[in-house]
């Protein structure tokens, strides 16, 4: 061996004891990335510093700034002890986007999309071996096309929403409060594409020609009864002009 190789062999080494550094135990799933723990005494995990560090989130993170998900996130991590679950879509997950769909949102239904990555309580990656279907999501409930439903075996998590399924790829971030996972495919609630059942039928009007009578010409009940009241009070007029003069 030469001493150059033999160098290079030791920088090696030397990274590699680098990169192996402490790996905290909070990544049950899959390879990759390493879970964050928070910093000590650094108050609550802010969602948008945890993505834009990772760096691979940039749309998703500007999208809860601007439809303020962020901020309601943020105290919902302060103000309650349920914790919080975020299913964040890489950049790259955005541009595999039918060209325009993100453009074709409402600012309502982009605020709906980013609640619907948001699961109101924090599940850990092992968790969902055992959560039940469906999933209730920050964007609404089980019953209104607004939920998600995840299978988990080992380290497998599938999500499917009825209109996207996935995998989750990676843990981002977990504390107990917040977990971060990465998604490859932005997911899309049925809701966006499900039509919204019709308004209800107006109550039946009282009086409707039976379906099977011939077509025959009623003369509009309001407008008959008008006339009789306009009858009356013309005669009334008449008599006060006749009771004054
Ligand atoms: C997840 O989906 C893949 C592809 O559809 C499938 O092969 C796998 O069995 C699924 N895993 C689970 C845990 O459902
Ligand atoms: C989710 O799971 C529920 C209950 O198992 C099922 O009724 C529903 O069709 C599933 N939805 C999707 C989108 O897979
Ligand atoms: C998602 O997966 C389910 C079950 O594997 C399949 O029936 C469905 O067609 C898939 N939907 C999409 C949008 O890929």
């Amino acid at each position: 061996m030469t001493n150059s190789s033999l160098a290079f062999l030791f920088l090696f080494l030397f990274c590699s004891t680098l990169t192996a550094a402490p790996s905290p135990a909070a990544a049950p799933l899959l390879q990759g990335t390493a879970a964050s723990p928070a910093p000590a005494g650094a108050g609550p995990p802010n969602v948008i510093s945890i993505l834009n560090k990772d760096g691979r989130f940039t749309v998703f993170a500007k999208l809860l700034q601007s439809t303020k998900v962020d901020a309601s996130l943020d105290s919902q991590l302060v103000d309650s002890n349920n914790g919080l679950t975020v299913f964040a879509p890489t950049d790259i997950a955005f541009s595999n986007l039918k060209t325009g769909t993100l453009n074709s949102f409402t600012d309502e239904q982009k605020m709906e999309l980013v609640r619907f990555h948001v699961l109101p309580t924090h599940i850990s990656a092992s968790q969902f071996e055992t959560v039940s279907n469906p999933i209730s999501t920050q964007a609404g409930g089980n019953a209104d096309l607004l939920a998600m439903n995840v299978t988990a075996v080992g380290s497998s998590v599938n999500i499917t929403t009825g209109e996207t399924n996935t995998t989750m790829s990676n843990v981002i971030f977990d504390d107990s409060q917040l977990a971060v996972y990465q998604v490859d495919k932005v997911l899309l609630p049925m809701r966006f594409y499900v039509p919204l059942p019709p308004p209800p039928p107006p109550p039946p009007s009282p009086k409707k020609p039976s379906a099977k009578a011939a077509p025959v010409y009623v003369a509009p009940v309001e407008s008959s009864a008008g006339k009789w009241m306009y009858n009356y009070a013309m005669a009334g007029l008449v008599l006060v002009v006749a009771a004054l003069t």
